[in-house]
């Protein structure tokens, strides 16, 4: 199978959006855009399709779905008793890179929420992503569109190779605004808990209903036996096939000269680096992730910068970190992972 192609900054075609929706209702993939990452999309209330999604990426069944709707009246069909807190929350950020945990109505089936009671929910800001579910018609099941494992896809030329025979249709529309997934959020007691740190921060959800939580699984490895809120911490994301480390320090010398003390200890190295450092390091390759100030452009390049580093063929790559508030716990959660959570700070 070769996926249907369009480029739609190109070629803007409303009736290519409206065919890959009708063919998502009748039962095809569909990789599309959203503002965070690419989503590989199926009809949300068939098990049959949604199970297509899980055997296209090799993900686990156990790791439940997000249901993408258009509107708030998709809500209804798919989710039921909602809080007053909840109801803050999707008033607050609906449209957008914010995904909340609900109870689960009997419509949504087993295969989306690995059998759990609840159901994720978000209503991306993409007018492609919007025009295709309500085409669909229905809400629309979607992972980021990735190889299970892999750094999330957030433009055509990352995600093609691993998933072009996999589905039926794909619409690019360049790179993604924002390169992380969306902040999801359960509200457990009535205080929301962020599962999965995104765009959306704590300080702007507490700004909202006056209180947050952090789920303490996102700073930490976690295996097959751990409780956890949110399934996905547990699986194996984003990590290159090179030994990774991650290194931060708020003192800019003391970063530069703790990676340039690794990079004695193994030449061989590619340093990951912000702009401002490119220069500094004494190792064969620099990759540079964007302005150390500027959390939106390293945003935009995490994942892209990810999936380059194998191809450099060295022994170590050495990631420079963040400071963990705003959008830089987004950052770093990411970067904690494709390290396999391997870090020094000094
Ligand atoms: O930005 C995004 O969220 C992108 C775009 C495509 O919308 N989607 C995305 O989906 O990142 P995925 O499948 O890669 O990540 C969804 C996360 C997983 O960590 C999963 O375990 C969690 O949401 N999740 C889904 N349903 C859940 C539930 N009922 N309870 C707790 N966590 C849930
Ligand atoms: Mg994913």
């Amino acid at each position: 199978m070769s996926a249907k192609y369009i480029n739609f900054k190109e070629n803007p075609s409303e009736d290519f959006i409206k065919e890959a929706g009708i063919a998502i209702k009748n039962g095809n993939l569909v990789i599309f855009p959203t503002e965070t990452v690419y989503g590989i999309g199926a009809n949300g209330l068939n098990e049959t399709d949604v199970k297509k999604i899980f055997k296209a990426k090799g993900r686990n069944q156990n790791n439940p779905l997000i249901l993408h709707i258009a509107d708030l009246s998709m809500l209804d069909t798919i989710a039921k008793d909602i809080s007053v807190v909840e109801k803050k929350l999707i008033n607050a950020f609906f449209p957008g890179p914010f995904t909340i945990i609900l109870n689960k109505k009997s419509t949504v089936p087993n295969a989306v929420t690995a059998g759990l009671d609840t159901v994720a929910v978000r209503m991306p800001n993409n007018y492609i992503a919007k025009q295709l579910i309500l085409s669909a018609g229905i809400p629309i099941a979607a992972p980021s569109a990735n190889v299970s494992g892999k750094p999330s896809g957030t433009n055509i030329e990352d995600i093609k190779n691993e998933l072009i025979d996999k589905v039926d249709y794909i619409i690019d529309d360049g790179p993604c605004n924002i390169g992380l997934e969306s902040t999801v959020v359960r509200v457990i007691n009535g205080i929301p808990t962020i599962l999965r740190p995104g765009k959306i921060t704590a300080e702007e959800i507490r700004a909202v209903v006056g209180n947050v939580n952090i789920d303490s699984n996102i700073f930490k490895k976690c295996d097959s036996a751990t409780k956890v809120l949110s399934p996905g911490v547990k699986y194996k994301h984003y990590a290159p096939s090179t030994k990774c480390v991650l290194v931060y320090s708020p003192n800019n010398d003391c970063l530069i000269d703790k990676i340039n003390e690794l990079i004695a200890q193994t030449p061989n190295s590619l340093v990951v680096s912000c702009l401002e450092n490119v220069d500094c390091f004494h190792s064969k390759y620099v990759l540079n992730i964007g302005q150390a100030d500027n959390l939106e452009e390293i945003s935009k390049n995490i994942f892209s910068t990810l999936r380059k580093v194998d191809s450099f063929n060295v022994d170590l790559v050495i990631i420079q970190g963040v400071a963990q508030e705003g959008l830089g716990l987004a950052i770093m959660n990411r970067l904690l992972r494709a390290c396999e959570y391997n870090y020094i700070e000094c």
